[in-house]
Formats: structure tokens, sequence, C-alpha cells
């Protein structure tokens, strides 16, 4: 393998051309930096957010162990609306940001309970989710035959992940700051006040100066060496289904057991597995089959439509499952580690980065999701 150093020097070098790296990409070119985003893959293909189903859901998916990341997604949902607009007049393609609303049933006595337990729960948080009946759900969605009651959530919202990706990728690009691709970051070390990032590219490695650098490669961020951080990353493998045909809800459907996205252009989409099998890329006809069976207990019509893609995404968690947003030392930031939320997440991340970057200015929302809070128990280890 040859190695060959460029001379061109960046403003800002982000690692990782997913929902994160291209929102914080798309937020600095927006206040007038010029950034160049590294991706390993072509077209975002492994990207979580390729396989995500887009639901904006701060309250149906509230975490009963965190309430800095309750508070986190409640901020990226109140900005989201603006956000997706702004992305689409600045790229001049549609998001599919839809105000659909969620509707969690149950379809027997254990889910009423647990759909309670959660109701209790976000009432605690202060959030009001309303109840509703089985008559009211066969009113709102007809086609939903075995549902027994469980909460509305009118407020949360819907996005088609990879028609945001393609946005927030011509966002960048048309603001004359690059994308590109094949390229797999190695490490990043300083080099004085700024940074020289070690990537392979066609078989040869090269490196590049860069005065920051973002690192925002999902769950491939703890195999970038970088020196004062310590990130312990694993991949949670999901499975997700995209189907077509006649529209079936108006609602995002949840049941303990399943998800239901379905979409104004005939899809649905059926999610989620959560696997602790590593980089594991098979698609296991169990899980499909569990995926199927669970939708179809819920929604029969789903029996009809066509099956179109089985989709697999790897999801950054960290130790804590809470995201990394910060400054892990001078001249590097991170934005990773957003496990089930990055699509939520993806807003505040960016404005609150932008700010970090270009203001200096640390929001406290940010306090509870420091890149450092691992670095002691990793250097013990
Ligand atoms: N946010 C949904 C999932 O991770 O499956």
């Amino acid at each position: 393998m040859s190695t060959a150093t460029e001379s061109r020097s960046v403003d800002v070098c982000i690692i990782g051309g997913g929902m994160i790296g291209l929102a914080v990409a798309a937020e600095l070119v927006r206040r007038g930096r010029e950034v160049c985003v590294l991706e390993a893959t072509v077209g975002s293909a492994d990207a979580a957010a390729r396989t995500a189903a887009g639901m904006l859901a701060p309250v149906s998916e509230a975490d009963l162990s965190h309430p800095e990341l309750t508070r986190l997604s409640l901020a990226s949902a109140a900005i989201y609306e603006q956000w997706a607009q702004d992305i689409a007049a600045r790229s001049g393609l549609d998001t599919g940001y839809e105000a659909t609303g969620t509707l969690i049933v149950a379809l027997h006595r254990d889910h009423m309970a647990e759909i309670e337990h959660l109701r209790a729960f976000q009432h605690d948080r202060g959030l009001a989710p309303e109840p509703v009946t089985r008559r009211e759900i066969r009113e709102l969605e007809p086609a939903l035959a075995n549902a027994i009651g469980g909460i509305r959530v009118p407020g949360d919202r819907q996005i088609d992940p990879r028609r945001l990706l393609a946005a927030l990728r011509e966002t960048v690009t048309r603001a004359g700051s690059t994308v590109r691709e094949g390229v797999r970051v190695t490490a990043i070390h300083s080099d004085g006040p700024s940074n020289l990032v070690e990537f392979e590219e066609q078989g040869a490695t090269q490196t590049m100066h860069a005065q920051l650098v973002v690192l925002a490669a999902g769950a491939w961020s703890g195999q970038v060496a970088a020196s004062g951080l310590a990130l312990p990353m694993r991949p949670v493998k999901g499975q997700a289904l995209r189907l077509r045909g006649e529209r079936l809800l108006h609602h995002v459907v949840r049941t303990p057991d399943v998800y239901l996205v379905p979409r104004t252009d005939g899809e649905l989409v059926v999610g989620a597995t959560m696997e602790e099998n590593g980089f594991d890329r098979d698609s296991r006809a169990g899980d499909v089959l569990d995926l199927l069976v669970e939708a179809t207990r819920a929604l029969p019509g789903v029996r009809e439509l066509t099956l179109m893609e089985c989709n697999i995404g790897f999801r950054p968690a960290l130790r804590d499952h809470l995201p990394a947003i910060g400054e892990a030392r001078p001249g590097l930031m991170v934005a990773t580690g957003h496990f089930r939320d990055g699509v939520l997440l993806a807003p505040i991340t960016a404005r609150l980065l932008g700010d970090l970057i270009c203001d200096g200015r640390s929001d406290p929302l940010l306090a509870a999701f420091a890149p450092g809070r691992f670095q002691a128990v990793e250097a013990r280890a």
C-alpha cells in the first residue's frame, strides 16, 4: 500500500456522511464554513438512516432512564419542522416531513399493561399522551382490526430519512463544499494547532490537514484511532422491512413489539429488530418472519402488500446509550452514539455543535453528552 500526503488543507473535515455528519455539515456551510465530508461507502450506503423509518417521536420513544435525552429530543422536535423546511429550500429537494402523529396500540392484556406503564412514565415527565379506546382507534384507523386500546400522541411527526440524506448532501455540495465517498478514515493525529487525518482511498493511504475535525462516523466511530478520545462504541443491528401497496394507515402505529410507518407514496416501513451481533450483514429469515407476524397481527392488510426490501442498519451505541456531542480536545469535535435517535436528534446536534464550533457557546443541554465521559474508565481498563 502506498502513502501520499495531500497538500490541500481543509477548514473542517467531517468523518462520516450519514445523518449526523451531513446535518452538521449543512449547519456549518450555512454559517459560512467550508467542509469536506469523508464517507466510507458510496451514497451513504451503510448509514443507519438508510434503514431508519424516520419516526420523530420524542414522546412515544421517551426512555425511562434518561431524562437528559428526553430534554434533548424535545428540543430537537421543537425545531424540526423549520429545519426540514430550510434544508428543503436550500437543496430544492423534498424531505418527506409529515405531521402524522403516533398511535400506540395494545393487541392484548400484556400490551395494555405495558402501554399503561409508558403512559404513567410519560405523565411524570410532563408529557401528556391521550388515552384512546378500541372504538376511537377503529374510527381513526379502521385497518387496525385487533387493537383493544392504547394512546395517541398527536404531536409526533415523521420524515423520510433517505430523502433527508439526499437533501442534506445536496445542501452541502450546492454551497461549494465537498462530500468525498469511498474514503475510510483510520486515524486522526494531533498536528500542533491542527489535525492530520489519515485515510485509505483506492488502496492507498493518504493524509489531509484539517483545522477542525468532527467525528461523526456512527457505529464505526470507535474504529478511528484518535489521541485524546475513548469511545466504547458497539453496533446494535436493526432489520427493517419496506413494503408497498394500498395505503392502510395514516398514523405511525406502534405496538410494544413492532412499529409501522406509512408514507404518502404507499410505502410502509416495518421495524425493527435489536440485535447484538456485531457488524453481521445477513438478513435472517426468522427475524423477517417475526416482524411480519407482529405487523400482520396489528394490521392484517399487510398480507396483501408487496415486500420490497429487507434492510439492515447498525445503530451506534455507546456504553450508556447516550450520544457523545461536543469537544474531545481542541480541534476535535465528536457527534456520534445517537443509538435509536439519530434521525430525531440530527437538527439539535447540528445546531448545538454549530454554536460550539462557530461561537464557542456550549449549551447546557449538552452537559450530559460530553465525549470525554468515558476517558477515565477506558484508561483504567
Ligand atoms: N428509532 C427506532 C429504532 O431504532 O428502531
